[in-house]
C-alpha cells in the first residue's frame, strides 16, 4: 500500500520535474531592445541574423532617434519629451564611412559629410531592407525594468491608450541614447538674468535668432556648429568657452558677422554677463551648449545591479555588459561620438544574447572594469567620464573581436575619425567640404570636393 503510494508520489514528482525541464527548454528565449535609434536598430539586425526572438520597444511613433529631425520643442503628439537633439541644417561631423552599419554601405560617390536628413533616410532604408519593422513596437515607452531572479520584467506604457503592459524577457539591451537630457551647469547669478535661457537640445533653426543678441556657452561639437550657423544671422554672437586653454588646437575661423569670443562666464547680470577677464556683454538669449546627462528612469539599481546616475552607468564590462546581471547590455553609453563603436557594441550584444561566446567570471569582469577606469584617470587627458572608451579605440575593437568574434574594424576607420575630428577644430568653416576614401585597412585619402548633396536613399 505504502509502496504504491510512494511510487505514485515519486512518479508525479518525476513528471513535475520533467515537465519543468521541458517547459524550460520549450520556452523560446526572447530578447527585448529598448529604443530604435542607431544602437537599437543595429542590435535588432544582428539578433535577427542569429535567428533570435526579439522585440524592440520604441517610445515614439518613429525609428531613428537622434537622426530624425523634429521641429517641435518640448513634447510630441503623445505627450513624450522630444528625444532628438537634431537641428534643421545639421550635417554629420564625421564622414559617413565611420557611421555605417556593418554590411550596409552607402553607394560609392556620396559626399562624405551628409545632412542629418540623409542619414535618417539611410536608417529607414536599413530597416526596410532587413524587414526590421515587424519586430519594432512603437508608441511603447518603457517605464520599468526589473530582474525577477530568472528573467527580466519589462513594463511599458502604450502612449495611445495610456495602458501599461509587462512582458518577460531573457535578455535586455538598453539603447535609449545619451543626448536627450540637457545638462545646464550652475553659474553664479543665473537666476538674476532676465533674458531667455535655453539649451542646444532645443535649438532648431537659425532663423529663430535673426537680428538678436545671442550668447553661446560651450565649444563642443554643438557649440561650434551653432557658432557657424548663427554668426551670420544674429546682430551679435558672444561665444563663451575655454577650448583654447584646453589640450586642443583650435583655429578660430574668421566668422562672418559680429562674433565675439569670450572666456568662461564669471557671473550673470540681469541683462548679460561678466566674464573671467573682467569684460561685460549684454545679450537677449543664452544658449547652453553644455552637453547632456544620462537618464535611465526605468532602471532600479536594486534589482538590475547597475548603478545609473546623471553622469555614470556602472559597472559595465567592455562598456556594454551589466557585470552584476550579464543578461543586460547597454549599447551607446560611451564617448566619443563615433557610430562605428555603437555598431560593434550591438554586434557584441547580439553575440552574447545568442550565446556565441562566454563572458569571464564576475570577478574578472570587475577587475577589467576597474583597470579601465584607472587607466582613464591616468591618461594624458585625465578622463573623468568612466563610460569613455578612452584614447585607444582600436585596442577596444580588437578586444571585442578577440572575445566575441565580432568583425574587426580596420584601423583606417579610427584614423579617419581622429583625423576628421582634428580638421573640425582646424578648419571649422570648410572641414565638411572634403571627401574621404578608404584605400586600404590603414590608409585613406582626403580630397577637397565641395558640391551639393545628392542623398542616395529614398524617403
Ligand atoms: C546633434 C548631434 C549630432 C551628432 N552627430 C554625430 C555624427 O556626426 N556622427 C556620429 O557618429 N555620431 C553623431 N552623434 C551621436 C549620435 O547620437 C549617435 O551616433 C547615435 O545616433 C546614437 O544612437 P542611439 O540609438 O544610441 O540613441 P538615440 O538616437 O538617442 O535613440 C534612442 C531611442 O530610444 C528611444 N527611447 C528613449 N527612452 C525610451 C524609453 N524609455 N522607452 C522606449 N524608447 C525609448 C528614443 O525615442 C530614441 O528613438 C550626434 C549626436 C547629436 C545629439
Ligand atoms: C517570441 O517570444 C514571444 C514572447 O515570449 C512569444 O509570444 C512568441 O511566440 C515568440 N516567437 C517565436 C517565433 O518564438
Ligand atoms: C501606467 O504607468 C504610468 C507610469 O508608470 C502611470 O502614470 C499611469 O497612470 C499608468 N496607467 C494606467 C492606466 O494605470
Ligand atoms: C550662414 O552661414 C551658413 C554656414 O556657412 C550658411 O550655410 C548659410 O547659408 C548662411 N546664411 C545666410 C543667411 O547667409
Amino acid at each position: 500500500m505504502y509502496r504504491t503510494c510512494d511510487l505514485v508520489i515519486l512518479l508525479s514528482l518525476l513528471h513535475l520535474l520533467s515537465s519543468q525541464v521541458l517547459a524550460q527548454s520549450d520556452h523560446a528565449s526572447r530578447a527585448c531592445i529598448i529604443g530604435s535609434g542607431y544602437s537599437g536598430l543595429a542590435a535588432a539586425k544582428y539578433m535577427q541574423d542569429y535567428g533570435l526572438n526579439y522585440t524592440v520597444f520604441e517610445a515614439t511613433r518613429n525609428i531613428g532617434g537622434t537622426w530624425r529631425y523634429d521641429p517641435r520643442v518640448g513634447t510630441d503628439e503623445d505627450g513624450l519629451p522630444i528625444f532628438s537633439s537634431q537641428y534643421k541644417y545639421l550635417r554629420t561631423n564625421s564622414p559617413y564611412k565611420i557611421m555605417e552599419f556593418h554590411d550596409y554601405p552607402f553607394p560609392e560617390g556620396t559626399r562624405s559629410f551628409i545632412t542629418g536628413g540623409c542619414f535618417y533616410k539611410y536608417m529607414k532604408s536599413f530597416v526596410r531592407h532587413f524587414k526590421l519593422m515587424d519586430n519594432i513596437q512603437v508608441q511603447s515607452l518603457v517605464t520599468w525594468v526589473e530582474w525577477t531572479g530568472d528573467n527580466w520584467k519589462v513594463t511599458y506604457m502604450k502612449t495611445d491608450t495610456r495602458k501599461n503592459y509587462t512582458e518577460e524577457c531573457d535578455f535586455v539591451v538598453v539603447a535609449t541614447g545619451e543626448y536627450s537630457t540637457p545638462k545646464i551647469p550652475h553659474i553664479e547669478g543665473q537666476e538674476l538674468y532676465t533674458g531667455k535661457t535655453m539649451h542646444s537640445h532645443d535649438y532648431k533653426d537659425p532663423e529663430d535668432f535673426r537680428g538678436q543678441r545671442v550668447m553661446l556657452i560651450g565649444a563642443g561639437p554643438s557649440g561650434l556648429d551653432l557658432a557657424v550657423q548663427l554668426s551670420n544671422v544674429t546682430s551679435k554672437l558672444v561665444h563663451s568657452h575655454h577650448i583654447i586653454k584646453s589640450f586642443k588646437i583650435y583655429n578660430q575661423p574668421d566668422f562672418p558677422g559680429n562674433y565675439i569670443s569670450k572666456p568662461n562666464v564669471k557671473y550673470f547680470t540681469s541683462t548679460g554677463a561678466v566674464f573671467e577677464d573682467g569684460t561685460t556683454e549684454d545679450f537677449d538669449i543664452v544658449i547652453y551648449c553644455t552637453g547632456f546627462y544620462y537618464n535611465h528612469p526605468f532602471l532600479s539599481t536594486q534589482s538590475s545591479g547597475v548603478t545609473t546616475t546623471e553622469n555614470y552607468v556602472m559597472p559595465l564590462y567592455q562598456a556594454v555588459v551589466n557585470i552584476n546581471q550579464p543578461t543586460m547590455t547597454f549599447v551607446g553609453i560611451c564617448k566619443p561620438f563615433y557610430a562605428k563603436i555603437l555598431d560593434i557594441q550591438a554586434q557584441y550584444s547580439a553575440a552574447l544574447a545568442a550565446k556565441k561566446f562566454e563572458l569571464p567570471s564576475k570577478d574578472s569582469m570587475l577587475r577589467h572594469w576597474l583597470e579601465h577606469v584607472y587607466a582613464l584617470r591616468q591618461s594624458q587627458f585625465k578622463v573623468t567620464n568612466i563610460n569613455a572608451i578612452g584614447s585607444n579605440i582600436d585596442q577596444y575593437f580588437e578586444a571585442l573581436h578577440k572575445e566575441a568574434h565580432v568583425p574587426l574594424v580596420p584601423p583606417v576607420y579610427t584614423s579617419m575619425f581622429t583625423f576628421s575630428g582634428k580638421t573640425l577644430l582646424e578648419d571649422l568653416l570648410n572641414y565638411r567640404e572634403y571627401d574621404y576614401r578608404i584605400i586600404s585597412d590603414t590608409q585613406f585619402t582626403k580630397k577637397f570636393n565641395p558640391r551639393k548633396e545628392i542623398c542616395p536613399f529614398d524617403d
